[in-house]
Parts: structure tokens; sequence; C-alpha cells
């Protein structure tokens, strides 16, 4: 039928039935305003004169808008159109004595604007279709550019160009080139979602065109199939239906487009399937497949092709961050290494320390309660603070070798010459009991010899008593330990004793620096030297500045900087306080002395059990150098735990 007319039950058309016919003119009553609904063919309502009641004003205009037209019919003795009757709304009005071909001429007119107004709507809504899609394609265009985790760009692709297709299932493949192996493609995701369960296992597939997704990858061109099960004769691919067969599927109409980069190449395919006929529709019965399912029109092929190449620019660019990404995070290992590797005891502090840092921070973020509930971190903060964990003492590498590994008071060619000198004294003890012992024989033969020489072996054994009492508190002072009281004052009168070298000079027992290292109060590293250990912090922090870091990761040098300053002040290298020091380098100060207790590779210091480490830092809560409710997360978080036991 090339045009349609409706008419209410009062008005009878058998007059014009056969002029109508010939026209093809197809006739439907209508009784209710619903009813009045403008089909794919030019819609005309003739309204007589008894049904204006039974369509309201709204239904008609409704009507209207929709392409309709309406031929309004005048009652008896009305000669012009009723003021009740929007006159806009009406196409053509004929009184009520009118003859048949009067009323044929009238429906024309109306059918001739009916066609008018629908080829007007369909290209407003035509309009606003492209319009929309072309938003949608923009607003995807930014989503996927701002992207940088792979897995999750993939998604989105597959996702939205789903959408965009109602389309109900759709995988994705990704070009790969193994070394010196031909190029493959690896089913890299698929989306269901009518049936979002089936499980998803990755493989590959060549690149040829034995399958779709290998035929797309390897001419270049889009392929659309309206059904799966019915192959053109002259493809080379099959379909594989044991997928569809396993989970009750119904593959039927695809649409396969390729994905290329700047350069043409095909870096992946993206495949979809079963357009719907709405993108909400769940297809679970044969019926439903047989039903809903349509074809994908050209239209669908332009716009995934469009977003095919914004999808392909984002995962060159995701690919392109990630390999920056791992370039980094190598040179970052390379350098924990060399640190590592002056200072052998301090092997994998950095990274328990990283690892400690993220893992508090992870506490933070999960914390429901206390000071920090509302604090949280980003993976991009939390990946910042990792490198701060990771590099936080790499200005060690600025410090001497020897001042680094320094673990006892005395450097161990300095001890060796204490040592020399306290065999040289001891033999020229020994040589002097002989000599005397030569003289006093020469002098006076073997009379009294005896006595005397029990006397001069009783002086020699208290002599060399006392030289090995020298030596042993020599090496008891050169502990970092702490010395019994009085030690030092014994060291010192030891000090102001001396002997004579071969040349005959007189020379002191122990030099004014064997002295100002022994007698160092705590620890191993005299007042320089501690102050030299502590330039690390600042050589960290000048190596961090010159890395031009990306915007993310700007924090990296303040956050390492402040890892030896303390709440209270009494930190260094700025002796900053509370809010001048960030919550990360709060939480990295905790993980660094947590770790510097409990390492158990540091010569000049025994590792200390955990609950006797978190003891420790719990007087350091208590004396406000540390951050006390970041001290509870970190050990009811218990994250050394897990750092420990790796
Ligand atoms: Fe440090
Ligand atoms: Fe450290």
């Amino acid at each position: 039928m090339k045009y349609r007319l409706l008419h209410a039950p009062s008005y009878d058309p058998t007059p014009i039935a056969a002029a109508l016919a010939a026209e093809r003119v197809e006739v439907r009553r209508v009784s209710m305003p619903g009813e009045l609904a403008v089909a794919t063919v030019p819609t005309a309502l003739i309204l007589d004169a008894e049904s204006r009641n039974r369509f309201p004003g709204s239904a008609l205009t409704a009507f209207v808008d929709q392409g309709g037209a309406v031929l309004a019919l005048g009652a008896p003795g009305e000669a012009d159109v009723p003021a009740a009757l929007p006159a806009e709304l009406v196409s053509a009005f004929l009184p009520a004595a009118h003859g048949p071909r009067q009323l044929l001429v009238a429906l024309r007119t109306a059918y001739r604007e009916s066609l008018a107004r629908a080829d007007g709507t369909r290209a407003r809504v035509e309009a606003a279709n492209r319009t929309r899609e072309l938003g949608e394609l923009t607003r995807i265009g930014m989503a996927l550019s701002t992207e940088r985790s792979l897995n999750t760009l993939l998604e989105l692709i597959l996702s939205q160009a789903r959408a965009l297709t109602d389309a109900d299932a759709g995988s994705l493949y990704l070009t790969e080139r193994p070394d010196d192996a031909p190029r493959q493609l690896r089913f890299k995701l698929a989306q269901n979602f009518s049936r979002p369960e089936i499980p998803f296992i990755e493989f590959t597939i060549p690149f040829d065109k034995t399958s779709i997704a290998g035929t797309v990858a390897s001419t270049g061109e889009p392929l659309v199939l309206d059904d799966a099960y019915q192959l053109p004769a002259d493809v080379e691919y099959s379909i594989n239906r044991s997928f569809d067969e396993k989970y009750g599927y119904r593959t039927k109409s695809i649409l396969a487009i390729p994905m290329s980069d700047h350069k043409d190449q095909v870096i992946g395919v993206l495949q979809l399937i079963n357009r719907k006929v709405a993108y909400q529709l769940r297809l679970s019965t044969p019926a439903d497949f047989a039903s809903s399912v349509v074809s994908f029109p050209p239209r669908t092929v332009e716009l995934v092709s469009a977003l095919a190449g914004q999808a392909a620019v984002a995962i060159e660019n995701s690919e392109l961050y990630e390999s920056i990404e791992r370039l980094f995070e190598g040179f970052v290992n390379a350098a924990v290494i060399a640190i590592e590797q002056r200072d052998p005891t301090t092997f994998g502090h950095s990274g328990r320390v990283a690892s400690m840092t993220v893992g508090l921070a992870q506490t933070v973020d999960r914390a429901g309660d206390g000071a920090y509930r509302q604090v949280s971190f980003s993976p991009q903060e939390m990946r910042e603070l990792r490198y701060a964990g990771l590099l936080h003492d790499f200005g060690k590498v600025g410090v001497r070798e020897q001042v680094l590994v320094k673990a006892k008071k005395l450097y161990a060619p300095d001890l060796s010459l204490v040592r020399q000198r306290h065999a040289f004294i001891r033999r020229t003890v020994e040589r002097d009991f002989e000599r005397q012992r030569a003289d006093f024989l020469e002098r006076n033969g073997r009379e009294g010899y005896d006595a005397f020489r029990a006397e001069l072996r009783a002086e020699q054994d208290r002599r060399l008593v006392d030289l090995d009492r020298f030596m042993n508190l020599v090496l008891d002072s050169n502990e970092p330990t702490l010395l019994p009281e009085g030690s030092f004052e014994e060291l010192m009168r030891f000090s102001e004793r001396t002997y004579d070298d071969l040349d005959g000079r007189s020379q002191p027992f122990l030099t004014d620096d064997e002295m100002r290292f022994l007698t160092i109060r705590k620890g191993s590293l005299d007042e320089q030297e501690r102050l030299e250990i502590e330039s690390h912090v600042s050589h960290t922090y000048q190596f961090l500045l010159k890395i031009p870091w990306t915007k993310e990761l700007q924090n990296v040098p303040s956050i390492a900087y402040g890892h030896h300053e303390k709440l209270n002040g009494r930190g260094y290298p700025r002796k900053v306080t509370g809010t001048q020091i960030p919550i990360q380098t709060r939480m990295m100060t905790i993980a660094d002395i947590f770790d510097a207790l409990t390492a158990s590779d540091r010569p000049y210091k025994r590792a200390v059990p955990v609950p006797r480490a978190l003891d420790i830092m719990a007087e350091e809560v208590k004396d406000g150098m540390l951050d006390a409710e970041l001290f509870r997360l970190f050990t009811e978080g218990k994250a050394f735990e897990k750092v420990r036991q790796e």
C-alpha cells in the first residue's frame, strides 16, 4: 500500500472505497486517540464533524508532529473552519456538502503534506542522531585519551563500541609480534551482556584468513555478517560453533573492524556480535535471538571505524606510557642496587621501606575511624610513595664508604696500628727483661741470680698484664655499645702514658685522634662522621630534584627529603616540625625506623625482635617524635609482617 487513511467509526468511507483502492490507499478505522499513529507511508485522518470530540487537540498535534495530515469535514451548514478546530493542524477543510472527487483532491493535498512533513521529521531525526553520535564519539575519544591503564582502556573501548551499536557481545584482539616469529592476534578481552558469567580465557590465533578477526587484521578492511551461520561461499574463514553450543548462545550478526595506528599498521581488531533492536535487551531463548538480533547497518561500520581509530591511538599511547614506566622502574631498581652495593649491610632496606610505607598507606586508605579516616591515596600517589621509599636513602652514594659501613669506633687499619703498637711495647718489656737478666749475669755471675730473676720476672709479668689490660680496654672501647662507668678515665690514663720507639723517641700509647674515636659516647661515629652520614638526606633530595618528574610524581623529592625529621623538631637536616612534615613522609619515617631496628644484617646493631622494636617506637611516639595515629595504624595494619616474610 502507498498511503493510509484513518477515520472514526462515525465516518463511512464506502462512497469512495473503489477510488481509494485504485490509488492503493489502505483504510483503517480508529476510535481511540492512542490509535492515531503515522505509518511508514503517508498517513491522513478524515476528521468528520461528529468525531471532533473524540480526538483532543493534543492527540491531533502529536499526530501532525509525527508527519500525519488532518482533512476536516464541516457540519451541515458550517461554511468555514470552526473556531474550536485549530486551523494550523488542518491540511484541508471540506463543507458537509462535497462531491467524492472533491474529497479525493483534498486527500491528495493531505498526503502531499504528510509526505513533506515526514521527510522533514526524518531529516530532523537523522540530524539529531548524527549530532548525538558525534557527541558520543567525542566523549568516548576524551575518555580514551585520559585512561592510562591498558586493561581498563580495552574494557572501555569494547563497552563503548557495543553501546554505540547496541551490540550484545564483543571481543577485542591485539596484534603481537613475538621475537623472530610471525605476527599473531591475542584474544585479549570479551564482553557478553546476556551471558556475563561466561569465563574468559586468553589465547592467540594466527594473523591470517582462517578466522574473522584474522581476515580483518590481514586485509585491514571491515567485515559485516548478517548471520554467522550462513557464511558466503567464497570465504576462507569458518565459524567455530562449539562456544555457542557450550554456552547456549547464538552468534548471529557480526561487525569486525580493524584498529590501525598512525603508520596504518593493524594493531588489533574490534569484533561486535549481535546488534539488538534495543541495547538493554537480554537474549536468552532461541526466539530472542531470532526476533531481537538485527544486522549492523552501514552507519555502524562508519561509527565503529571512527571509534577504532581513536582506540588505536589510545592503545598506542597507553603502551608507550607503560614502556616509559617500565624504563623508569628499571632505572629506579638499578639505582637501588647501586646504593645497596656500596652498603651491603643495608641490603633490601630500600625495598622493605617502600613496601611497608605503601602497606601503611593502604591501611590509612581503609581506615574508617581516627584522624586520618578522610585520607585516601590514588594509585598514582601510591606509586609516588613507592618511588620515594625506594630512593629515600639514595643520597648515601654521596657518603664515604668507610663512614657508611663503619661498625666500630676505630677504622680497621687504625685498630691494627694500635695492636702493632701493643705488640711492640710488649716485646720491649720482654727485651728489657732479657737485657736486665743478661746484665746481672755479666756483672755478678750466678750469685744471687735466682732471687734477682724471680723478682724481675714478677715485675715483667705485672707489666705484661698491665699492657694486656690496655689492649683489652681499647678493644672494649672500640665497640659501639655503651661502656661501664670509669672505663673512659682508665683509658685516658693509658693514653697519657708513653713508650720509646726504635729511634728512642717518646710516643704516646694512644694518639689524640684515636682517643677522640675511642671515647665516642654512643655508637661508632664521631660528630663529623655522624654529620656526614646525615648528609645523605640532603644528597637524596638534591639528586631527586634533578629528575624531571611527571606531575603525578612531583612530590617524590619532598616526601623523601623529610624521612629523618621528627614531629617535635628533633630530626634532621631541617629540624622541621608537625604539619611541615607531609603524611607520606611520616609514614615513611615509621617504616624506616622499624626496618633499621629489626634488620638482622647490620653488624654494629643486633636485630631487635618485632615486639621490642614496637615498644621502642612507642617510646618515640610518647616523646612526640612519631605520629601517634599512624603508628597505631602501622601496628594494627601489620604491613611489616608481610614484608618481613618476603
Ligand atoms: Fe635515611
Ligand atoms: Fe632508610
